[in-house]
């Protein structure tokens, strides 16, 4: 999506460790009308699967997710974050490690919000190794759902996550797909290349 690409080049920074902030536009500071075009586009490229809910993770990813659903006119699941204890019957739950974070959490979802009978479109903001994907599909895999894919608004191709799922068959659709970036340069992909 050419406008995402255009503000990463151009508000995006570099930080140590491969980490690229989008503060001012994705996650402090949220631009409403380019979230709502990514919902859109998103909303766009799985118009034909017959979604019937979209499945995310706290936190940044909720709003991505509500634009996306709000276009597919179905509801978003939040997925909840929680250390390991207290986990119920209640609940679908999967194990997530975050390699950006160095820590692992459980994520969780009640059971009754998700049935055997839905279509589920996985929507988050960072796609890097694909931990958080994973666990959202073992999520929807435990309810007996239908997993049509994944959607990303910005994937670091770099990490192999996202390539990783496409080479077991999972659709994943990502706006900005970055190739490689450093502390002065960034490359799409689609190689377009400029200097942030
Ligand atoms: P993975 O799921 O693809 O394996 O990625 P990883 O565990 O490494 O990512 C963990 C967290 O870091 C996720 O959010 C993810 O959205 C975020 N993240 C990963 N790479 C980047 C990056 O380059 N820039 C930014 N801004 N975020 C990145 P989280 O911290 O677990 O939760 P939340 O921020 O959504 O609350």
């Amino acid at each position: 999506m050419k406008e995402l690409e255009e503000r990463i080049l151009k508000e995006g920074k570099v930080l140590p460790g491969g980490i690229l902030q989008v503060g001012a536009f994705l996650n402090q500071q949220l631009d409403t009308g380019l979230i709502m075009r990514m919902g859109r586009e998103i909303a766009r490229l799985y118009k034909d699967a017959a979604v019937t809910k979209v499945l995310t993770i706290e936190a940044s990813g909720i709003a991505i997710a509500f634009a996306a659903a709000a276009y597919l006119n179905v509801p978003v699941l939040l997925v909840r974050k929680k250390l390991a204890a207290n986990i119920s019957d209640e609940v679908y739950h999967a194990s997530i490690h975050s390699f950006t974070h160095g820590n692992d959490f459980t994520a969780t979802l009640p059971k009754p919000y998700l049935k055997s009978t839905d279509r589920v479109l996985i929507v988050d903001d960072f796609l890097a190794n694909g931990a958080a994907l994973r666990g959202l599909m073992e999520i929807v895999r435990q309810s007996g759902a239908e997993p049509v894919g994944c959607a990303a608004a910005i994937e670091k191709g770099f990490q192999g996550g996202g390539d990783a799922l496409r080479a077991e068959g999972i659709r994943v659709e990502s706006l900005a797909l970055i190739e490689s970036m450093s502390d002065d340069a960034l490359t799409f992909r689609r190689n377009i290349t400029d200097v942030i």
